[in-house]
C-alpha cells in the first residue's frame, strides 16, 4: 500500500473516478461525502470496478468535530484530495451563503486539521472559471484572475487565496491546485459516471438525456458569439484522464517532489470545441440524433476558453489522452446503462 488518502466528495462525479484510479495505483482510499449530490451505492460500484471497497463515511466537511474524529481514527492519512463542494453556478447566485459556507468552511476545516495530524499535502479542485474570459488563449496558469461572475466562481478564487495565505504563513504541508476545464464522459466500464440531480445544468448530461428521450430538446445557449459557428467554445476533458492527474499530484506530494509550497496546474486538452461541434461529434459517434434549438445566451457564460496544458504536460508528465469521440461514447454508454437499471 502506497499510503492512505482522504478523498472528500469521493462518491461524486470526479471523486469516484479518482478513487478508482488511486486504488488501482495502490493507494488506500477513505471517502467522506455528505451525499448531498451523490449516492452511497457509488461505493459498491467502485468496489465492482477495482475489487477493493473504499472505507466510506457519511460526513460533511463543515463538521469540524466529525472530521477530527475521523483523523483520530486514521492518524496515518498522508494526503487529501478535496472535491467536496457545491458546484451549480445558477444555484450559487440564488443561494450565495450556502455556497460560501459549504465551499469555504470545508476547506478551512481541512487546512486547520492537516498540521495537527501530520498530513503531507492537499490537492484542491479548482476551475478554469477563475480566469473569467481570458485576454489570451489558450490560457496559461499565469493569466490574471478576473472578477468572478458567480458566488460559485468566487468560492474557487477565495479557496485558492486561502491556500496561498496559509502556505505563506508557514503551513508545513504542500498544496496542489488543479484548475479543471470541462470534465465529461464516464468510466469505460459504465459503472460510474455523472449523475446530475434533476434537470442537468451541464451540457453533456443534457445531451445524453435528450438523446435518450428523457429531455425533449437541448437548448444551445447562443449562436452569436465570436466563434466559428457562433456557439461558445470550451475545453472538454475526459474524466478518467482528469482522475489520473490527481494520482500524479498525490504521488508528487508523497514522494516529496513538489517544487513550491503551492503549485497550480491547468487540466485541459488544449483544444477548444464549440457547443455545436460537440453535439455533432456526439451524433456521429453514437449514431443518435440530439434534438436541439438555438436560444438566447445564458447569463454569465464565457464566450471561449481553452487550456494551455503545457505546464501539466511537462512538470507532471500528464497529458489528456482520450479523444472527445471516445469520451462522448463513454458518456452515452453510461446513460444507456442508467436506463437499463431504471435510473
Ligand atoms: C460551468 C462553470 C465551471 C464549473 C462547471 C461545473 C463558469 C464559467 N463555468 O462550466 O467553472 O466547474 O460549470 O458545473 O462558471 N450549454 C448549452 N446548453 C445547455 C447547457 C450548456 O448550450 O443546456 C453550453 C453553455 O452555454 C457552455 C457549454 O455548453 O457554452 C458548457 O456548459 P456547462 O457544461 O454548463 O459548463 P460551463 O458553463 O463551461
Amino acid at each position: 500500500m502506497k499510503g492512505k488518502i482522504l478523498v472528500t466528495g469521493g462518491t461524486g462525479y470526479i471523486g469516484s473516478h479518482t478513487t478508482v484510479e488511486l486504488q488501482q495505483a495502490g493507494y488506500e482510499v477513505i471517502i467522506i461525502d455528505n451525499l448531498s449530490n451523490s449516492n452511497a451505492d457509488v461505493v459498491d460500484r467502485i468496489e465492482g470496478i477495482t475489487g477493493i471497497r473504499p472505507e466510506f463515511h457519511e460526513l460533511d466537511c463543515n463538521d469540524y468535530d466529525g472530521l477530527k474524529k475521523l483523523f483520530d481514527q486514521h492518524k496515518d492519512i498522508t494526503g487529501i484530495i478535496h472535491f467536496a463542494a457545491s458546484k451549480a453556478v445558477g444555484e450559487s447566485v440564488q443561494k450565495p451563503l450556502l455556497y460560501y459556507r459549504n465551499n469555504l468552511v470545508s476547506l478551512i476545516n481541512l487546512l486547520d486539521l492537516m498540521p495537527q495530524y501530520g498530513v503531507e499535502g492537499i490537492v484542491f479542485s479548482s476551475s478554469c472559471t477563475v480566469y473569467g474570459q481570458p485576454d489570451v488563449l489558450p490560457v496559461t496558469e499565469e493569466a490574471p484572475i478576473k472578477p468572478a461572475l458567480s458566488p460559485y466562481g468566487n468560492t474557487k478564487q477565495i479557496n485558492e487565496e486561502i491556500i496561498r495565505d496559509v502556505a505563506h504563513a508557514g503551513a508545513p504541508f504542500h498544496s496542489i491546485i488543479l484548475r479543471y476545464f470541462n470534465p465529461i464522459g464516464a468510466h469505460p466500464t459504465a459503472e460510474i459516471g455523472e449523475l446530475p440531480n434533476g434537470v442537468p445544468q451541464n451540457l453533456v448530461p443534457f445531451i445524453t438525456q435528450t438523446a435518450a428521450g428523457i429531455r425533449q430538446e437541448l437548448s444551445v445557449f447562443g449562436n452569436d458569439y465570436d466563434t466559428v459557428d457562433g456557439s461558445c467554445v470550451r475545453d472538454y476533458i475526459n474524466v478518467v484522464d482528469l482522475a489520473k492527474a490527481h494520482v500524479i499530484a498525490i504521488d508528487r506530494i508523497v514522494e516529496n517532489k513538489c517544487k513550491k509550497k503551492v503549485e497550480t496546474f491547468n487540466l485541459g486538452t488544449g483544444r477548444g470545441l464549440t457547443v455545436l461541434e460537440l453535439v455533432n461529434a456526439f451524433e456521429k459517434v453514437t449514431g443518435v440524433k440530439v434534438n436541439h434549438k438555438i436560444v438566447g445566451r445564458r447569463e454569465g457564460d464565457i464566450e471561449k476558453v481553452w487550456a494551455n496544458p503545457t505546464f501539466a504536460n511537462t512538470e507532471l508528465g500528464w497529458t489528456a489522452k482520450e479523444s472527445v469521440e471516445d469520451t462522448l461514447l463513454s458518456a452515452w454508454n453510461w446513460q444507456v446503462k442508467l436506463q437499463e437499471q431504471g435510473k
